[in-house]
């Protein structure tokens, strides 16, 4: 029997942090043996986490990069943009493979992280090897990398259903790519705030940084990279008053006529990938919850040329934490599925 992978979690106590710490314990080859807080370091992880409680005997300590680097080989880097940016460095120039679940290395472009999240970018050469997450569309890549910055969860939701489409070269660049996105609460992180808590959040729905959220620039980065044009992209996301999920609708310009069977038959792209379900009819946060799944469906409309496409995705799972365990998978060579779909759901 091989010594289990030894993983660190910095950030163990966000949203994402629990979210990992729940995945990994049905993981067969790995043993999180490090987790860290700056608020509640030297306190039991269950203190912070009670619903872990009986699964995790680990006590919190604060981060510092060197020793996160001694006592573990991967590390999920699970804190808040910025906060990662320096200490990841440390980590790799030590050998280590990171996972960053933040911002700071999914730009690729300095100057459009400085613009959209106020600081400069102190590593730009380490942003050159970062390789963008998305599992399904960079997996060759990701096996190859030490870095892997995991895609946003608006992105997730939004690029996997448009990613066949401009594949197979059916987007008219000349018109503009419409993204409508509504999340639950759990996408702000863990701390309250005037708009997310309990009282303000529930029973309201809101649409926020309408037409210039952060996420914009990574969905168009990727967008140009897949269909080697630059457009426009149109998005507005909405807080909805559920804990988890992203329902994501995209309204996507076609440059030529395409029938309903045609546009389900683009979707074969994702015939053998585990995590992608073709749905018929909308999507259902409800069906994903949990789950590292992506539900699809693609709708013809009356107009011309023009398509809608919806996905469900978990934020925490799909849009976070799980697909960073499914990222580490590819990066250790290991069955995809390992941590995220009970052995009996393996075909
Ligand atoms: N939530 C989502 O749906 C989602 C989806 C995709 C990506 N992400 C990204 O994943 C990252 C984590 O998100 P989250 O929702 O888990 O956030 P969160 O609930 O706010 O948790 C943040 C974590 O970072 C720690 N932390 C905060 N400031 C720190 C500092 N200066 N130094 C070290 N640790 C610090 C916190 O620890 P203490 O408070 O205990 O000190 C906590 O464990 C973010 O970058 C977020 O954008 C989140």
């Amino acid at each position: 029997m091989k010594e289990p992978v030894r993983i660190a979690i910095v950030g163990a106590t966000g949203y994402t942090g629990g979210e990992l710490l729940r995945l990994l314990l049905q993981h067969p080859y790995v043993k999180v043996v490090h987790v860290t807080s700056e608020q509640s370091s030297e306190t039991p992880l269950t203190d912070r986490l009670p619903f872990l409680g009986g699964r995790y005997n680990l006590i919190l300590e604060s981060f510092h990069p060197d020793k996160v680097a001694k006592k573990s080989d991967l590390i999920f880097m699970a804190l808040s943009h910025t906060e990662s940016m320096e200490a990841v460095r440390t980590l790799v120039e030590a050998g280590k493979k990171v996972i960053d679940l933040s911002a700071d290395y999914r730009l690729r472009s300095p100057g459009t992280y400085e613009k959209w999240y106020g600081l400069r970018h102190s590593q730009p050469s380490l942003l050159k090897s970062a390789v963008y997450g998305l599992t399904e569309i960079y997996r060759s890549n990701i096996a190859q990398g030490c870095l892997i910055a995991n895609p946003g969860c608006y992105p997730t939701g939004a690029l996997l259903p448009i990613y066949p489409f401009l594949k197979a070269g059916y987007l008219d660049t000349t018109r503009e790519i419409i993204i409508d996105a509504k999340s639950g609460i759990s996408g702000a992180g863990r701390m309250p705030t005037g708009k997310t808590h309990f009282a303000e959040a529930h029973e309201a729905m809101v649409a926020y940084n309408v037409g210039a959220h952060r996420h914009l620039p990574e969905i168009e980065q990727e967008i140009y990279r897949i269909a080697g044009r630059r457009g426009t992209t149109l998005f507005t996301p909405y807080l909805l008053p559920v804990n988890r999920g992203i329902l994501t609708t995209v309204y996507l310009p076609l440059n030529r006529k395409l029938s309903q069977k045609k546009l389900e038959s683009t979707l074969d792209i994702y015939r053998d990938e585990p995590f992608i379900r073709r749905v018929a009819g909308s999507p259902n946060l409800a069906h994903v919850k949990g789950s590292n799944f992506c539900d699809i469906s693609v709708f013809a409309t009356a107009s011309d040329r023009m398509a809608i496409l919806m996905s469900a995705i978990d934020n925490l799972v799909k849009g976070a934490a799980g697909q960073a365990i499914q990222n580490m998978n590819v990066m250790m060579g290991w069955d995809e599925r390992l941590g995220l779909m009970a052995p009996g759901f393996f075909p």
